[in-house]
């Protein structure tokens, strides 16, 4: 067998399945849009579910991807089996009610048997139990050996998910051992025992089954293929693992390179080698999908893959930061086919860098946090941990469980796992209750998905903000309406529009829809799944019905701090690149008619000067009142001219590039000012971090800027009020105040010392005696802890063989000190005892060594009381 490379087959693939009329799309995107039931594209199939359901209309009835896909469900397994990986690329051909089982199964064989040349005595087909239909096929259509069909039951060969369109399946397997499999039952032990490996399902999407668990026919059955193209590469390369899949063994011998650890030696190192291998694909890919480390969502997925594999390089030994050395290999490797990873390839290394780093960080608060636990085991007599804490280790702070026990391991410890388990399964089922219900096929399931595909809403506001137009849709409490009057709220949809639908972060248009005799008041605007335009309305007065002539007008003034605050975001966006550098991406924009928010990646926060740059930059161009011009021309072209497009979008072939002056191009689909010079004003009002690597800046424009510059004005004129003094005075008066309180504090600390100073004169006349020993008692006000020690000090300095006991009121609270000579304490004097019996009668506690000792109180009311029972307690201390 010819050995053919990863890219090679891809190839292969999608160019076969083109020359049968099938439509090649470029690999979707990771992350799922208006599919709630996920969190990352698992198959080839995910993206495409509109298409299905027919919610949307494909671009044509037969298409062929490469996806790249994300499944974490086995993750245990990752590392120890030849075939587990986190990351794949799953090849389809797809037909939307086009072609059936009696084109997909000849095709599938002859490409597995004529393209792919496998041999077809190494191959088995497997297909569902009464699928006599798909058997036929096999049988007439393809020349398979009868023998080597196998039917299986619905575990196997029936693909289905929740509700939703589903069906039975075929699939096509390769053996890797010797000898012909016979039965049914040889043939499951062979699967079971990694001898057969199944490459190609095929999918007759032919029923959709209902909540009542009936399946009902479906009037266009489709077809839904999948091939893992790792697996197949493992067949066609004829090595026992997907870690020697060529592109893939790159990969790991760079993971090898960098632990400087041969691969093959020891199976605990190989594990952990390929789990590295794997999971760094997996995050270069997400991370070039616009995925960030976080802690929920995706986000989450993307930070536990990562510190699994950092976790496995420290196994490895490789104590510092490492996996962002191994994204050029990955990203060498397959940006052939996705050419995302390359032009990111600077910002997926940074990424990654950060985390590690993060993680690092993690693991030193996470390792004395665990120490704390290991000290209170201790002293309690335990070695056993709480699966609370290792979980609160593990959830709040991203500490390993693994990491965990090892570490207790090594004090002969060890983690309750049970409990722990229980509030790894309390958290999941949290999660899950927390995800919002929706069938398999991800679009929420109301009304507003429902419109027919064939009712065209069209949008016509970008020149105009009025138009006259047939209503064609009425919804009100979830359902079509053929009326709708006064007090009702809903939705109208009309044949043309100009009101703008949220999208592309800016918020929809609020206005009027009328006639004659009805008036509405568009509260939102918005797109349906299938892109229809929504217009949600309180109806004001009168009556409306289907088939109507309505008016429709835009609020104009709100529309116009839309479109200001619009383009001043793409001059934002232009203004970060110049000052910060061309690694600054848009990970979020939103607009409305009062503010603008831009969230951008960049490392860390920036300098009031860099911020001052930027809103000069922008406001430069304000008043250099710039045409803003918008073109419709095709992707490719829009990318020749240099236009940024947004990270994760997926464009149409016709692009609208939205250009001011020279200084920015972007692709938008937004409402903009006509010239920069209607902006006014731009001011930023805030910029700070909202995720690791994201910062993100709030301005302001034209009237909305005008009041901000104005409500500053009125604050300095408060503050010139309050110092009576002109603005140009402010700085030089308060720096005349901050010195004046300097001066006083210093004259506040003189008093102090001399008041503390005559108060050691009466301290040391009021001397008493007890038993031989002086006595010197005293309460103070205001003499604050060390003050009130080195007044002791002083005392106990001059008077000889004594005891001092002193008490002061500060600010509402009471503090003690008692000291005393070593003579004194021959005989029994304990400065600890005395001060906590004096302290206990002012409410408070204290104690300390037999020659000093200090206490505090809460009783100010006290003092004179506390103080005057030293005599009779040194009376009893004394021999
Ligand atoms: N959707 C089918 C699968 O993922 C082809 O196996």
């Amino acid at each position: 067998m010819k050995k053919i490379g990863l890219n090679e087959l891809r190839e292969m693939y999608l160019k076969f399945f083109e020359s049968k009329e099938h439509l090649r799309l470029p690999s979707f995107s990771l992350v799922p849009k208006n599919d709630k039931s996920l969190l990352l594209i698992n198959a080839g199939m995910a993206p495409l579910k509109p298409y299905f359901t027919g919610l949307q209309v494909p671009p044509n009835t037969r298409v062929t991807t490469c996806q790249k896909c994300i499944r974490t469900g086995d993750i245990e397994n990752v590392g120890k089996t030849s075939r587990h990986g986190t990351f794949f690329e799953m090849l389809g051909n797809f037909s939307f009610g086009d072609y059936f089982k009696e084109e997909a199964i000849p095709w599938a064989w002859e490409f597995t048997t004529e393209v792919l040349k496998l041999p077809k005595d190494k191959l088995y087909v497997t297909i569902y139990l009464d699928d006599d239909e798909a058997y036929d096929l096999w049988v007439k259509k393809t020349d398979v050996d009868p023998s080597r069909i196998f039917r299986l039951g619905k575990d196997d060969n029936f693909w289905e998910h929740g509700i939703g369109p589903c069906g039975p399946c075929s699939e096509i397997h390769f053996d890797r051992g010797n000898g012909k499999i016979n039965t049914v039952e040889e043939f499951l032990k062979a699967a079971d025992e990694d001898r057969v490996v199944e490459f190609w399902n095929l999918v007759f999407t032919q029923f959709d089954k209902d909540e009542s668990g009936n399946y009902n026919k479906l009037k266009n059955p489709n077809i839904d293929t999948g091939m893992g193209l790792e697996r197949i590469a493992t067949i066609m390369q004829g090595t026992s693992s997907i870690f020697e899949v060529d592109t893939i063994r790159a990969i790991l011998d760079e993971v090898s390179k960098v632990a400087k650890i041969q691969y093959g030696k020891d199976e605990k190192n190989d594990i952990s080698m390929r789990v590295i291998t794997d999971h760094v694909r997996s995050v270069s890919f997400m991370i070039s999908d616009g995925i960030l480390p976080s802690n929920e969502g995706r986000g989450y997925v993307l930070r536990r893959l990562l510190r699994r594999a950092a976790k496995h390089g420290k196994s490895l030994g490789i104590n510092n930061a490492f996996l962002y050395k191994l994204t050029d290999i990955v990203i060498d490797n397959s940006c052939g086919n996705y050419a995302e990873l390359a032009e990111k390839r600077d910002y997926i290394k940074k990424v990654i860098k950060l985390e590690e780093e993060r993680f690092d960080e993690t693991i030193d608060s996470g390792m004395q946090i665990l120490n704390e636990f290991i000290e209170s085991l201790k002293i309690n007599n335990e070695i056993v941990l709480s699966g609370e804490k290792a979980f609160k280790l593990y959830d709040t702070y991203g500490f390993p469980i693994e990491l965990t026990e090892e570490i207790l391991e090594e004090k002969d410890m060890k983690v309750d796992l049970e409990s722990f388990n229980k509030e790894m399964q309390n958290q999941r089922e949290r999660a899950r209750a927390a995800r919002e219900e929706t069938n398999y096929m991800g679009a929420e399931d109301t009304i507003l998905n429902k419109i027919p595909l064939e009712i065209e809403t069209k949008f016509n506001g970008y020149n105009t903000l009025q138009t006259t137009s047939k209503v064609k849709i009425l919804i009100k409490n979830e359902e079509f309406v053929s009326t709708m009057v006064e007090g009702d709220k809903g939705v109208i949809v009309t044949e043309n529009t100009p009101f703008y639908s949220e999208m592309g972060g800016q918020i929809g248009d609020h206005g009027i829809i009328s006639t004659d005799s009805f008036k509405a008041e568009v509260v939102d605007c918005k797109k349906n799944v299938a892109g229809k335009i929504l217009h949600f309305v309180k109806i004001l007065s009168g009556t409306i019905g289907v088939d109507n002539e309505v008016t429709l007008n835009v609020n104009e003034a709100r529309r116009n701090n839309i479109r200001r605050n619009h383009t001043a975001t793409h001059l934002l966006n232009e203004a970060l690149r110049k000052v910060l550098g061309d690694h600054v991406h848009q990970s979020g924009s939103y607009v409305d008619d009062e503010r603008l928010r831009f969230d951008f990646n960049h490392f860390e926060a920036l300098s009031h000067e860099e911020l001052k740059k930027v809103e000069a930059l922008v406001n430069d161009e304000v008043v250099k009142v710039l045409n803003v011009q918008t073109q419709v021309m095709s992707l490719e072209e829009a990318k020749e001219t240099g236009a940024i497009a947004l990270f994760d979008n997926k464009y149409k072939d016709e692009v609208r590039v939205v250009s001011v002056g020279d200084f920015s191009k972007e692709l938008c689909g937004g409402t903009h000012v006509s010239n920069s010079g209607e902006i006014g004003l731009f001011k930023i009002i805030s910029e700070a971090g909202v995720a690791a690597g994201i910062r993100r800046i709030e301005a302001v424009t034209g009237p909305k800027a005008i009041a901000y510059v104005e409500a500053k004005n009125d604050l300095i004129k408060e503050i010139t009020n309050k110092l009576r003094c002109s603005e140009k005075e402010i700085i030089h008066k308060l720096d005349l105040q901050v010195l004046e309180l300097k001066e006083k504090d210093k004259e506040i600390a003189e008093l102090k010392s001399k008041l503390a100073g005559s108060a050691e004169d009466e301290i040391l006349n009021g001397c008493q005696e007890v038993k031989g020993i002086k006595l010197f008692t005293g309460v103070l006000k205001d003499v604050d802890g060390n003050a009130l020690r080195d007044l002791a000090d002083k005392i106990r300095n001059k008077g000889g063989e004594c005891v001092v006991v002193l008490g002061s009121v500060v600010e509402g609270k009471v503090q003690f000190v008692s000291m005393t000579t070593r003579e004194a304490i021959t005989k029994g004097v304990h400065c600890g005892k005395i001060i906590k019996e004096v302290a206990a009668i002012a409410g408070g506690g204290g104690g300390g060594r037999p020659d000093m000792a200090q206490a505090g109180g809460k009783l100010p009311e006290k003092v004179e009381d506390a103080i005057g029972n030293c005599a009779s307690i040194l009376e009893k201390l004394v021999k």
